[in-house]
């Protein structure tokens, strides 16, 4: 299965859907413009909630878009073939994700003043056990078989888009940047009010306190989970077997449930060797 993996500069993409001549045009021609809404995350850290809260921004609360269009396509991935096409089609102002490191990411955004660019981060633990159980049951890079598995691949940055610390200490280079929110799944999950404001702002969007409501209700976990424009059960069932699961459990600290006290140790002493010198205050986890 891994032959088929697409390769790019060193980093691991997806089999399907990926090539290096797409994610070569897209770092080298792709032309951010002004208006354009970005949101890039590392996988798992809570992209499709960013999403589906952006599309209901837009949307100022009305679900008919979100109810009707899959994620995907509201706001395509840029890196991936298909989602190329979309955004190269979409009318302005464009709506478009990513999970690109920052060298990897169009070199024109570096230059423009796009206006939106939101990085959301989540404790690498939980991104960890929610990448494993997704991986285990979608046909699209190699399945671990094991958590101590995908641990291992996951230290060394052996899982696509590459490590999660060099993704995160990229796109946190950019933080002090006007045009760059950095938000984390722990702060969506603490208060997803504000934050859903703060994103407002952030967007130059004013909603009425009921259209916020109406954000916050479709955006929820449970709504989200049963809407098959945002839970994946759109995928072709060639990709996904028994089981597969978008919204498996949308909490915080779950890694506690599965790692042992040795690998949280192991996971913690790289952490740490990575990680040193960023201020404890970027990353809510560790005030978990
Ligand atoms: P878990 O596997 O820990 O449940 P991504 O969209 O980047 O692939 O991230 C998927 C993770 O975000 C999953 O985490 C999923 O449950 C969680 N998630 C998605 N929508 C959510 C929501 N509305 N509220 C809380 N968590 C959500």
């Amino acid at each position: 299965m891994s032959d088929n993996t697409p390769w790019f500069e060193g980093i691991k993409f997806p089999m399907v859907h990926f090539s290096p001549e797409i994610l070569r045009e897209v770092r080298d021609k792709f032309v951010v413009k002004d208006e354009d809404t970005i949101t890039v995350t590392y996988p798992k850290s809570g992209t499709n909630w960013l999403i589906e809260i952006v599309s209901l921004i837009l949307s100022k609360g009305d679900p008919k878009w979100v109810q009707s269009v899959p994620n995907w396509d509201r706001s395509p991935w840029i890196e991936s073939t298909g989602g190329y096409e979309l955004v190269k089609g979409q009318k302005d102002p464009r709506v478009y994700t990513s999970h690109l490191p920052l060298h990897l990411f169009p070199k024109s955004f570096f230059s423009s003043k796009a206006k939106v660019m939101i990085y959301c981060i989540r404790n690498p633990r939980d991104a960890l056990v929610s990448g494993y159980f997704f991986l285990s049951k979608i046909n699209v890079t190699e399945k671990p078989e094991t958590l101590q598995q995908y641990m291992e691949w996951f230290l060394q940055g052996n899982v696509i888009y590459g490590s999660w610390f060099e993704h995160v200490r990229g796109w946190l280079s950019m933080r002090d940047m006007e045009n760059v929110l950095v938000l984390s799944y722990e702060d969506l999950i603490k208060d997803t009010r504000s934050t859903v404001e703060k994103i407002c702002q952030f967007l130059g969007k004013k909603l009425k306190p009921e259209e916020t409501d109406l954000v916050l209700k479709y955006s929820s976990f449970q709504f989200m989970k049963e809407n098959e424009m945002s839970n994946f059960t759109l995928l072709p069932h060639a990709y996904t077997t028994e089981g597969f699961t978008l919204l498996r459990k949308g909490t915080v600290g779950d890694w506690k449930n599965h790692f042992t006290v040795a690998q949280a140790e192991a996971f913690d002493k790289i952490y740490q060797e990575k990680m040193a010198g960023y201020p404890p205050k970027l990353f809510p986890w560790e005030e978990c």
